[in-house]
């Protein structure tokens, strides 16, 4: 059942999330992308708005329905996302779902790039901005709670715990993205929701459960958090 607008556990507060990959162009026909299906955070979007949150959704391509009652902001490419995020700002919560290409062409052609008898182009790739890392550290305008996620093959938590450091926010929610563990496009997801006060970082487990009940429950956890640190 949906709640009357500006009502619910999160009512007043502004919410950003970003989800989906990110598509970093080649050429004009081809680019270069990954298997996120952007469910998590589609997900979380449509827990937060439930919760009465006001929630503007930046999301890369995906086959996915805009959540009720969300502001959906679709971009391509990190650059792109990274724009729109911060015209975004301020909010009062922030979390970044996407799984943002670490990479871009540098030399991405302007036209279809064609076969030819010298052999296949070489791609020249540079870093992209790292969207979590550059909110986290914003000196104006930075949330009062900003969660990345870890996706990762191996040594989860110990990979979250140094992300959690190196990015400057506050939780992480870590994933195992192992191809064994089914989650990358699936509807289920196992999270370990890593929280930092100052130098002590908390580790709290989550049983395997859709990505709707891990939504609901972050938006739970959230705004628990909120309520004590405003009251
Ligand atoms: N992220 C981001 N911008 C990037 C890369 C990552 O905002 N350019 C965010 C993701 O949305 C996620 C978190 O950073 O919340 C961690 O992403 P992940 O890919 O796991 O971390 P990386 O720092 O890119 O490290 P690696 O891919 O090497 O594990
Ligand atoms: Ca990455």
């Amino acid at each position: 059942m949906l709640r009357p607008p500006h009502t619910g556990p999160l009512a007043g507060k502004k919410i950003l999330i970003t989800a989906g990959p990110t598509h970093e162009p080649i050429d004009p026909v081809r680019y270069i992308a990954n298997r996120s299906s952007g469910k998590q955070g589609y997900a979380i979007a449509a827990s937060a708005a439930e919760a009465g949150a006001d929630v503007t959704l930046i999301s890369g391509p995906v086959d996915l329905d805009d959540p009720v009652g969300v502001r959906v902001i679709r971009v391509e490419s990190a650059r792109d996302m990274l724009a729109q995020v911060d015209a975004a700002l301020p909010v009062d919560i922030a979390i970044f779902a996407a799984a943002v290409a670490d990479w871009r062409v540098a030399n991405a052609g302007e036209q279809k790039i064609k076969k030819t008898a010298s052999g296949m182009p070489p791609l020249q790739l540079v870093e992209n901005p790292d969207i979590l890392a550059t909110i986290s550290k914003h000196q104006q305008n930075r949330p009062q709670l900003v969660i990345g996620f870890a996706a990762e093959t191996q040594n989860l938590i110990e990979n979250a715990t140094s992300k959690l450091k190196r990015k400057g926010c506050d939780w992480i929610v870590a994933n195992d993205v192992s191809p064994a563990s089914g989650v990358m496009g699936g509807d289920r997801n196992t999270v370990h929701i890593l929280t930092r006060d100052k130098a002590d970082i908390a580790v709290d487990s989550w049983p395997v459960m859709t990505k709707e009940e891990v939504a609901d429950a972050l938006v739970a956890k959230i705004a628990s958090t909120i309520g004590q640190q405003n009251s």
